[in-house]
């Protein structure tokens, strides 16, 4: 019987620009919901001069993966109000996050969207947004991606697996979901608070797409057997495999109406728009253009190595501090691009895009 108590943070994902360099699929993913967030800039109710519109990032890591949306939103923000109006952009991540990455990356990245604006003031929170973390009130628009697929804590080991979903387990199935659905829950009471009446929130997340379809396979695949042959050549212990694991649930439709479903309101809230679409893997179409495998190996073993590796490596024994912590990301890298390159195969991505509405005072 595995115990489902004492349950532990994820890490925060790799620093040193590591996340930055090693998230195109993110990037990628991400896209189809920028026209949600340019129609949520273009219809937003905006405060009158001279206060500042708030925009926040929620789950920014280190930043590279905002600059084109955060551009997309000040681009028509500016044209409804202005170029003199203060625009506040605040970028959200856990306490461990990276925030050196994230201000060199607004200071000296090409795409930066603090390109010659001097309206434009940048800040970051390192707080968890399960909770309330920015005035109530005051956000105009937010935007959320690729982050609240990550739980709050870690329910539990998983015995069969790196992935709840995929767990023969049934038990531990359910711990994961009904963390999933509370952590939802908890995300929306927290915007709820911040948004400003009208404002808008965008969220791209992680989802399960409407044929039932769970995905990310052969990724997963590859992290857990990765970590299998870890056991085989004697780096870990068998149990430290059942607590290395991505504390990661998909939502259908379902899940992200079921806050709504009673009244089509939560929290102040109400769904504007929702659809569940199939994320471009640039990873493969590179791979179906070139035919080389090992780039291909290389960029999945970079994703896993940069979002999950940290997280996965808590299962050691000795958690951070363990004597293998520091070799634990080099092992894994090259087991899993051993087994990425011998059998490169398409992955299925299935992610949500919403909008919410704050109610109008
Ligand atoms: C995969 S990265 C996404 C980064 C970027 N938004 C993108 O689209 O590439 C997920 C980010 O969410 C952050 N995150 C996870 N749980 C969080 C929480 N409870 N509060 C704030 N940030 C969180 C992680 O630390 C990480 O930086």
């Amino acid at each position: 019987m595995i115990s489902l108590s004492g349950a532990r943070d994820p890490a925060p994902m790799a620093g040193r620009g590591t996340y930055n360099r090693s998230s195109c699929v993110q990037a990628a993913g991400s896209a189809p919901a920028l026209p949600l967030l340019e129609h949520a800039a273009e219809v937003v109710p905006l405060a009158s001069a001279p206060e500042a519109i708030v925009v926040a990032d929620y789950g920014s890591s280190e930043g590279r993966n905002s600059l084109a949306p955060m551009a997309a939103a000040i681009r028509i923000l500016r044209t409804r109000a202005g170029a003199d109006r203060a625009i506040s952009v605040v970028h959200t991540d856990v306490p461990g996050n990276d925030f050196t990455t994230l201000f060199q990356t607004l200071d000296q990245d090409p795409e930066s969207y603090l390109r010659g604006d001097d309206a434009i003031f940048p800040s970051a929170v390192g707080r968890s947004f399960y909770g309330q973390i920015l005035p109530s009130g005051s956000v105009t628009l937010g935007w959320t991606s690729w982050s609240l697929q990550w739980m709050s804590k870690i329910p539990g080991p998983i015995p069969d697996h790196v992935y709840a979903d995929y767990s023969r387990n049934q038990d531990i199935r359910a711990a994961y979901r009904a963390r999933s659905e509370d952590d939802w829950r908890s995300f929306l009471v927290a915007r709820g608070r911040e948004l400003r009446p009208g404002g808008r929130l965008v969220v791209l997340t992680v989802a399960v797409g409407d044929d039932g379809d769970i995905g990310y396979l052969p990724m997963l695949d590859v992290v857990y057997s990765a970590i299998l042959d870890l056991v085989d050549e004697g780096f870990l212990a068998a149990a430290e495999a059942q607590h290395m694991v991505i504390p990661i649930v998909g939502r259908s439709r379902a899940d992200f109406g079921a806050p709504f479903a009673e009244t089509g309101r939560f929290a102040g809230l109400s769904i504007e728009r929702m659809d569940v679409f199939l994320g471009a893997d640039p990873l493969w179409e590179a791979f179906r253009s070139d035919g080389d495998a090992t780039q291909y190996a290389r960029g999945w073993a970079a994703f896993v190595g940069a979002a999950a590796v940290p997280t996965l490596a808590l299962g050691l024994d000795g958690g951070r501090d363990d004597p293998r912590a520091s070799l634990f990301p080099t092992k894994m890298a090259e087991h899993m691009t051993a087994r990425f390159a011998a059998d490169p195969r398409p992955t299925a991505l299935p992610l949500g895009r919403i909008t919410l509405v704050k109610d109008e005072a």
